[in-house]
């Protein structure tokens, strides 16, 4: 199992909908947050990529020398960059961060969006620019080891005489993730990408995705692993749990959730279909399976559930996920600072123990006292059980 936190490229929030609380985001808030879960010993962080975002590359850039030991998950778009310069990217990032980069393949869901960027293609065509940009970015990585270049004459895009001077440190190449839940986009995972990643949906809906994915996977004689991307909402006790789901919409008025939800219709994404319909834009139908709570999509596209409750209910509901094979979590809570560290000392010491001993940046969790007060002349030491 690994833990990996969330930088809020767009801006973080207390109340969504509101700007009430709500927080700009700059380098100094980005090194907080990267260095808090660097320290707390999170695996990695996510940053997401589209119009709403600063850029992921120059945002993840940034950080590789304010973090030690932090893996950084870009999200990357198909289709609006060329592969060859992708991939140049891909091995400088990875070399200069000592190996440190994953990337998140993103195909898109919002036509109008990606035409702003200079990318006109209906959905089944994005998922052919994805395939093809993928056999591109992965040869010119692979061979780069070698010192071999690469050409390609595919149906859109082509490359000749690719090549890479400086191989990435990971080989053949950094691990490629990868969200879709259309038909192509299972496809498409199955023959190419390292690790399949969904949404917060409940979990025969999520072991539904699983099977079907490896199943594709089998018959190319592959396997892949498995992620989750959700939000969390974890207190001491499970009313406190559930005041907080509450007070974090208690300032979103209908009127902004019916234009969000009108905005999320257009998009032509099946992922964000499946988000949509878990909670039909009603507020009152918002716990969709246990501890699952649905109203965060009310207002965010992309990753709408959380899992809410108190710290052992939420590590046993990760592990419930965990049982289907789903083997990295990528969290995040609002706000995403403050919620890094709750969710760290409410649910680590409630994950299994392998994990928690990674956790931590290998203190494990302390046994007491600990404390200004009480560690006058006691060392904490790390718990044994
Ligand atoms: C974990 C995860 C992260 C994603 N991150 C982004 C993102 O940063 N930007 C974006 O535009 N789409 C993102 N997506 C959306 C998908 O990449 C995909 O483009 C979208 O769901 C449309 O594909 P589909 O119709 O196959 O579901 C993400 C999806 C998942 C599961």
């Amino acid at each position: 199992m690994q833990v990996f936190w969330f930088i809020p490229t767009h801006g973080d929030a207390r109340y969504l909908g509101t700007s009430d609380g709500g927080r700009v985001f700059d380098f100094d808030y980005a090194r907080q947050i990267a260095s808090a879960v660097d320290t707390l010993g999170y695996e990695g962080v996510l940053l997401p990529t589209g119009r709403s975002c600063e850029d992921a590359w120059v945002t993840a850039s940034s950080l590789i020398g304010a973090t030690r030991h932090l893996k950084f998950l870009v999200a990357i778009r198909p289709g609006i960059a060329s592969p060859g310069l992708t991939a140049r990217m891909a091995a400088t990032f990875d070399r200069l961060s000592g190996g440190r980069l994953l990337i998140n393949v993103v195909t898109g869901g919002d036509a109008g969006e990606l035409e702003g960027d200079g990318f006109f293609a209906d959905h089944a065509q994005r998922y052919e620019v994805t395939d093809e940009f993928l056999r591109i970015w992965r040869s010119i990585l692979e061979k780069s080891h070698r010192g071999e270049s690469v050409d390609f004459d595919g149906e859109h895009l082509r490359a000749k005489g690719a090549k890479l001077l400086y191989p990435p440190v990971q080989r053949p190449h950094p691990p490629l993730y990868f969200g879709g839940s259309s038909e192509a986009a299972r496809q498409i995972a199955a023959e190419q990408l390292d690790v399949y990643l969904t949404w917060g949906e409940p979990l025969a809906d999520v072991a539904e995705k699983i099977a079907d994915v490896r199943a594709r996977a089998a018959k190319l004689g592959r396997t892949l692993r498995f992620g989750l991307r959700l939000h969390v909402i974890v207190r001491e006790t499970e009313d406190e749990a559930w005041r907080a789901a509450d007070s974090l919409i208690s300032k979103l008025d209908d009127e902004t959730i019916a234009r969000v939800q009108t905005q999320f219709a257009k998009m032509d994404s099946e992922g964000q279909r499946r988000m949509a319909a878990l909670h039909g834009g009603r507020r009152d139908k918002l716990v969709v399976a246990p501890n699952l709570w649905a109203g965060v999509g009310l207002v965010r596209g992309g990753a709408g559930t959380a899992l809410v409750g108190d710290g052992p209910t939420v590590a046993q509901r990760l592990r419930e996920y965990a049982d289907l094979g789903i083997d990295t979590f990528i969290l995040s809570g609002y706000p995403h600072l403050e919620e890094a560290y709750r969710f760290a000392e409410l649910v680590f010491p409630h994950l299994p123990r392998e994990v928690r001993e990674k956790l931590g940046n290998g203190h494990g969790p302390l046994s007491g006292p600990i404390g200004e007060v009480m560690a006058n002349n006691i060392v904490p030491q790390a718990s044994q059980s």
